[in-house]
């Protein structure tokens, strides 16, 4: 019998096909990642429960099983609301300074994970490949391990790692980032991040081995390595194809009467840039009153972890920013900005992307970015639009060619801008081109085999090597 993999993250991306909304980035490409495999996918299912079932709901799809379990209320507030999102999401986008930690919340992180634990274990077959992801999980191999599980475990974590001086801002950092060193592999997003956490465990008595990097500590290995997330590209572009002709695209289209189109789709978090990016979109208008009454910027913007103080804060503040931005150069006939809270499907998005002349991708800290790579994969390579895009996301590193901006200088953001508008058709696939064909072969389905043929290799007990022999057989057979 094949081995199975396990997946497990907090979020579980939901596996009816009519699940039509936006997800992060994470969700997006774990289920990509899972779609040709065999195994579980565990996590937390959404949902808020005072008196939670004994065992995981489970759900079947196309060999998939999908295992589910509530929280409490108590488990929600200090473990996402609290630990995950306070302190180790600001934390590792390099704002140690909006951290908010309690020992409470610290607590509630730790018991989550053993319960996650808990739970998994009892799913958990021998010859299982274990795959956890994300900062919410980052304990969780040790749990496993005293649980008595040998099988191989990977991390991967999805958004940043700060270095070691902002990392050691977190009380009881060793409880948690010291916790890494329980799996078998850790991947990054970039080269970057890898080495910021090699330059964390060092002087915590870690040795350092080269060529694959690995870290010893306390007689265990870990191997380290950057694994930058891709996209389904061939089929997003696929799906921006079809989408262009879609009713709600079309409205989109008519509704712009020939203006151009300026794209920016995120989550609403202060590690995106956007107020940022909207300054450089005012100063943009204001240094070019020719350009006035000639493009639209769309900005989508779905809104996210509203329990928290710094969310409602940015959401105000960008409210309020766009009121200010239309108020002063918008027309009876002509917003120049259409802000928008809700989310949409990735149909819809990957329409729009294709219909856009510019993408604004400027967040102040991104582990990858997955739209800068979906604005991409979504162009026609007879007339592509062009990405500007922060330095200081992940995708800045395998991207290039895009109009790489530090979204901290408005003055640049809004010079990329122009120079993005006004980019003749022979730079725009110059500069398109390549990128492309980098994504179609650095897809999704690349990542899953070089993290999984990576983890593969930190074993060489022979049943865990057949356990992911075994894996690969279903991967590629699928
Ligand atoms: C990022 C993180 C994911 C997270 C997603 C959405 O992409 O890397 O782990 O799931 O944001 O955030 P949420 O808090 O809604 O899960």
């Amino acid at each position: 019998m094949s081995s199975r993999l396990i997946v497990v993250s907090n979020r579980v991306a939901a596996p009816d096909p009519g699940n039509r909304h936006t997800a992060g980035g994470l969700a997006v490409a774990v289920k990509a990642a899972m779609r040709n495999r065999t195994g579980v996918w565990f996590g937390w299912s959404g949902k808020i429960n005072d008196d939670p079932a004994e065992e995981p709901l489970v759900q079947r799809c196309n060999k998939v099983d999908y295992a589910v379990i509530d929280l409490s209320e108590a488990d929600f507030q200090e473990y996402y609301n609290g630990l995950a999102n306070r302190v180790l999401w600001p934390i590792l986008h390099y704002r140690g300074d909006l951290q908010e930690y309690s020992r409470a919340d610290q607590t509630g992180y730790m018991r989550v994970n053993r319960l996650f634990a808990e739970k998994l274990s009892e799913l958990i077959r021998d010859d299982d490949v274990i795959w956890v992801h994300d900062y919410h999980l980052m304990p969780l191999a040790r749990e496993l391990r005293a649980r008595g599980h040998g099988n191989p475990i990977g991390f991967f974590l999805h958004i940043p790692c700060a270095p070691p001086d902002i990392v050691q801002t977190l009380p009881h950092h060793e409880d948690i980032f010291g916790a890494l060193t329980y799996y078998d592999l850790v991947g990054f997003q970039t080269e970057r991040d890898r080495d910021n956490f090699a330059h964390y465990l060092t002087p915590m008595g870690a040795t350092l081995g080269r060529n694959p990097m690995t870290i010893s500590v306390d007689g265990r290995q870990t191997r380290l390595g950057a694994f930058p997330v891709g996209i389904e590209t061939a089929a997003f572009a696929r799906l921006s194809r079809f989408s262009m002709h879609s009713r709600c695209v079309e409205d989109v289209r008519e509704s712009l009467q020939g203006r151009k189109l300026v794209i920016g789709v995120d989550r609403l978090d202060y590690s995106k840039g956007i107020l940022h990016r909207i300054n450089a979109f005012d100063r943009f208008l204001d240094e070019h009153p020719e350009w006035r009454s000639k493009v639209v910027f769309l900005q989508i913007t779905p809104r996210s972890r509203s329990d928290i103080k710094e969310y409602i804060a940015i959401e105000d503040e960008v409210t309020a920013m766009v009121g200010k931005i239309n108020g002063r150069y918008g027309e009876a006939d002509w917003t120049p900005l259409r802000y928008i809270n809700r989310p949409y499907s990735r149909t819809v998005l990957a329409g729009l992307y294709r219909l856009a002349d510019v993408a604004l991708v400027t967040p102040l800290r991104d582990g990858m970015n997955l739209v800068a790579k979906e604005f991409v994969a979504a162009q026609d390579r007879a007339d592509p639009g062009v990405l500007v895009l922060s330095e200081f996301a992940g995708a800045s590193a395998e991207l290039d060619r895009a109009l790489i901006v530090n979204p901290h200088e408005s003055e640049a953001v809004a010079a990329a801008l122009k120079q993005a508008l006004e980019m003749p058709l022979e730079e725009r696939q110059r500069r398109h081109d390549p990128m492309m064909d980098h994504l179609l072969e650095y897809d999704i389905d690349h990542w899953a085999e070089e993290f999984l043929s990576a983890l593969g290799e930190t074993r060489h007990r022979s049943g865990l090597l057949e356990s992911l022999r075994g894996l690969f057989a279903v991967s590629l057979g699928g």
